[in-house]
């Protein structure tokens, strides 16, 4: 870091709010694969757009064929995967815009680092709750039938673990709420943080 210095900025993440009447922050969906992360961070995108915020929503598989590419499934690559996701969600929330991420997430201690660039200001964690064998059943990409056939290694929920949330900001069931019961849950929550403004 020797002869970087930061560069002050005269347009602050105050000024970019304030035209766009919300709040920059981070919604941090964690859950299992299959248990509905995107399902409910897309629609819940589509309705605050619908709505007229500035969203954007930063998803797993998709950031792993640019931002990511390259990185694997290794305990380290998992880790600077998270951390380039976090880095660019800050950059996001800086510029004033309701940014969402969809990613398994299964550590504490990543989820933890995260909350940590961001800021814990701004990071709202979405618990996205659906057990195992509800998402094995579900099964959307297929992985649950390679992953129980031995064709995919340290698969989250079989033979790497997921570290539930303890005190997530918002707790999503989805075996009992639909995925509009789910967003609008989380439209209130955003409201009630004067996120939406
Ligand atoms: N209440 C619900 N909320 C969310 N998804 C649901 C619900 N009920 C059923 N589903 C279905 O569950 C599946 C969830 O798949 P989705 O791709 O959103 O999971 P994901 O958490 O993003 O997984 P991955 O980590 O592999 O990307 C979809 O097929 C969706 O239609
Ligand atoms: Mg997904």
């Amino acid at each position: 870091m020797e002869n970087i210095v930061w560069h002050e900025h005269h347009v602050t993440k105050e000024d970019r709010e304030k035209i766009k009447n919300q709040k920059g922050c981070v919604l941090w969906f964690t859950g299992l694969s299959g248990s509905g992360k995107s399902t409910i961070a897309n629609t819940l995108e589509e309705r605050l757009n619908q709505m007229g915020y500035h969203t954007y929503l930063l998803d797993g598989d998709n950031i792993r064929t640019g931002l990511n590419r390259g990185l694997g499934f290794s305990q380290s690559d998992r880790e600077e995967n998270i951390r380039r996701v976090a880095e660019v969600s800050k950059l996001f929330t800086d510029a004033g815009i309701i940014t969402l991420t969809a990613f398994i997430s299964p550590f504490i201690k990543e989820r933890k680092r995260a909350k940590e660039i961001i800021g814990e200001d701004h990071f709202i964690e979405i618990f996205i709750d659906t057990p195992f064998e509800e998402c094995a059943k579900r099964d959307p990409k297929g992985l649950y039938k390679k992953a129980l056939n031995g064709e995919i290694k340290e698969f989250t929920g079989l033979d790497s673990p997921y570290e539930a949330p303890t005190h997530p900001d918002i707790h999503i069931k989805t075996l009992e709420e639909s995925i509009p019961t789910a967003v609008e849950k989380i439209i209130f929550y955003l409201k009630e943080r004067g996120i939406l403004c």
